[in-house]
């Protein structure tokens, strides 16, 4: 996908990878369209990049559909959606409250479904775009303690795979980057710091940076750090082994 004189959309883009990410789009020649909730910082980024800040929460369906709305008001087309918006809840599932489960199915998963619906049909009538889902390592090999937060991101990958599927021919590429561990606020966000020496966090510009370099060689999927599709792979292979390291060294 050409992402000169393309126009974005980033979610989540008032933190971490989804900062980042509109950073480098900007670089690359997009404009940039910012969404996040914290005003502030949107306003700080949209002057960095000379963007469109526009503000949404993203559990409310209502103001998903609003999302889309302004992003088309804004700039008459979308050409490229980054999917990132997302949040973690770390603990025992049978202790998480239900709102928070709900939050998390609602953020992750639901309005992604419900920003492509609104905005796939542009992409379509153009012949042209790109999809680009940030989901995660966790939902690819499961994590003891985020039950939930890796159910909704292997829906998010099962999405991102159908959907691939269902626009093949049609000039719209779709994307899904894992990324693993993050040094970004996700952590200290979802109630629990990152506790393990082993694999240690990478900056949130490496994966902005493997982002930016998917949209536009229009990749199918991928992982940053690139090792981790060896767990994944070994997990496909012989998930008894899989499972009796992930034991050992497993968790969040
Ligand atoms: N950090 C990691 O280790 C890691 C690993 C794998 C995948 N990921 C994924 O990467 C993506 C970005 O996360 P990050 O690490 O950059 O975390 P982050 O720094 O906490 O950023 C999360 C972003 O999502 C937005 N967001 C969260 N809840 C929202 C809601 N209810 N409505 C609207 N926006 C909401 C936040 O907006 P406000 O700040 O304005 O509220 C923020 O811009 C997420 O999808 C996450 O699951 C992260």
């Amino acid at each position: 996908m050409r992402i000169r004189d393309s126009v974005a959309l980033v979610t989540g883009a008032s933190s971490g990878i989804g900062w980042a990410s509109a950073v480098r789009l900007a670089g690359a020649g997009a404009r940039v369209l910012v969404h996040g909730r914290d005003e502030g910082r949107l306003a700080a980024l949209a002057d960095l990049v000379d963007g469109v800040p526009l503000t949404g929460e993203l559990a409310d369906p209502g103001q998903v559909d609003r999302l889309a709305a302004a992003a088309l008001g804004a700039a008459g087309r979308v050409d490229i959606v980054v999917h990132n918006a997302g949040a973690g809840w770390a603990g025992p599932f049978d202790r998480m409250p239900e709102a928070d489960i709900g939050r998390l199915v609602a953020v992750n998963l639901a309005a992604p479904i419900g920003l492509t619906r609104a905005l796939l049909p542009g992409m379509r009538a153009r012949g042209e775009g790109h999809l680009m889902f940030v989901t995660s390592i966790a939902g690819r090999v499961g994590v003891a303690g985020e039950a939930v937060y890796a159910a909704t991101k292997a829906g998010l990958d099962a999405f991102a795979e159908s959907l691939r599927l269902e626009l093949r021919g049609s000039g719209v590429g779709v994307g899904a980057l894992a990324p693993g561990v993050v040094q970004t606020r996700f952590f200290e966000r979802r109630g629990q710091p990152y506790g393990r020496d082993h694999p240690r966090p990478i900056p949130a510009d490496r994966v902005a940076a493997a982002l930016v370099r998917a949209v536009a060689e229009g990749r199918d999927d991928g992982y940053v750090p690139g090792w981790l599709r060896l767990p994944v792979a070994v997990r496909g292979v012989a998930p008894g082994l899989y499972r009796r390291l992930a034991g050992r060294f497993g968790g969040s």
